[in-house]
């Protein structure tokens, strides 16, 4: 689908690594390329033509965001540079003052280090108690696991609608329901579903979500902060500088811009920000709905494919996204990605920055190929053809 837009694949390349970044269309490129060649001046403060283009250029794009998530106003978007910085002044903005010692946080042991790693250091630092839902055997989350690990110190569930490694989906939708009737906060990384399928913040209850521009065909350094305004509205901006304050004075006098400005500080990511906004465009111009059912399809063509290699370990078989963790029997992961690079595919290899997995699939590293709706079931026949020649592995990497 649309692969023509991908210069890069004109290289033959196989990309099958789009957990960890996605292509870029030629659509993202110019918009950014045009920025830095026709209109290029800073945000929000000039009073000339190109400037103000840039504003109206910049606004935009909060509103596609908006529009993507279904959020009810525009001052709930904030850019920042990706989920993880999201994730990071969700904790550090807000919870450091919201939560109070003791209170109970919920995450899974299937998180990304951006969504442990903040709530581990607010522990140490405020006496929060972070806790874990068990996963299901299919290493998934069930509702009845949410339900029986609420107890009346929790206060807030963080956690990805889809996981980086095994790719299994949240039911956010029940989850946010019953934190919403619960009087739980409901956080949630979307930096693995925002590009693949529709996310709706008010369906979902979601009082705050993150994800990042560059998994979903944008540029890097660029991402976004959705809170619920009443709540975002309490963040306390962990960076000050220009563009945030309304006032200072000497005598230590400051006060804020309203949202999201307030949230914004300095100059901010123009290039990246427009190009986000082009990478909307060219997503809702295919249908997210579209995107998802062709990864569907895919998925479940390679899989079939792969469970017919003796010698292939699937670990998420059942899961519904557009991920497949794998290992070649008795082969470290790292070297199966090294075989598959030899061969032109990309595929990430190793803990995939959840750490903590290994706790639950009981497996240290694996493969990982993530699907984007640019892949084919070419790419997927070359890719089998590689691996049920394996035998060969180490005379190809040695
Ligand atoms: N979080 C990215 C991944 O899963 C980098 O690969």
């Amino acid at each position: 689908m649309n692969r023509e837009d991908f210069e890069i694949l004109k290289t033959g390349i196989i990309y099958f690594d789009n957990g960890a970044t996605t292509l870029k269309p030629k659509p993202v490129v110019d918009a950014i390329v045009d920025y830095y060649t026709n209109y290029t001046a800073n945000a929000h403060r000039g009073d000339y033509d190109n400037s103000l283009k840039v504003d109206e250029k910049y606004e935009a794009v909060r509103e596609k965001v908006k529009m993507l998530l279904h959020c009810e106003k525009s001052s709930e978007v904030v850019f920042t540079s990706g989920a993880t910085d999201s994730l990071n002044r969700i904790v550090f903005g807000f919870m450091k003052y919201y939560l109070k010692p003791g209170d109970e946080v919920l995450l899974t042991k299937a998180e990304h280090a951006s969504n442990v790693l903040p709530w581990l250091e607010l522990e140490k630092e405020i006496g929060i108690v972070v806790k874990y839902i068990p996963l299901t055997s299919t290493n998934e989350v069930s509702m009845d696991n949410v339900r029986s690990s609420i107890t009346n110190r929790t206060k807030v569930i963080s956690i990805a609608h889809i996981t980086n490694v095994l790719g299994d989906v949240r039911p956010i939708a029940e989850i946010g329901k019953l934190c919403k009737e619960k009087g739980i906060l409901f956080v949630v990384d979307a930096a693995q579903s925002v590009p693949h399928r529709k996310v709706d913040v008010q369906e979902a209850n979601i009082d705050f979500l993150a994800f990042s521009a560059h998994k979903m065909l944008g540029p890097t350094g660029v991402g976004v902060l959705y809170g619920r305004y009443e709540l975002l509205n309490q963040l306390h901006p962990t960076v000050l500088g220009g563009g945030m304050n309304a006032t200072f004075t000497s005598d230590g006098d400051f006060t804020w811009k309203s949202l999201p400005s307030r949230l914004e500080a300095g100059t901010p990511n123009i290039a990246g920000v427009i190009g986000l906004g082009a990478a909307i465009d060219y997503l809702l111009s295919i249908g997210m709905d579209t995107i998802q059912k062709y990864e569907a399809d895919l998925r479940h063509y390679l899989l079939t494919e792969l469970q017919k290699i003796p010698n292939v370990v699937l670990y998420n078989e059942k899961i519904a996204s557009s991920n497949i963790a794998f290992n070649l029997k008795d082969v470290f992961s790292q070297d199966t990605a090294l075989y598959l690079n030899h061969y032109h595919i990309c595929v990430r290899a190793g803990n995939h920055c959840a750490k903590m997995l290994k706790d639950e699939l009981h497996v240290n590293n694996t493969c990982r190929i993530s699907l984007y709706f640019y892949n084919t079931k070419e790419e997927v026949d070359t890719l089998v053809r590689v691996l049920k020649n394996s035998e060969d592995i180490f005379r190809v990497i040695l």
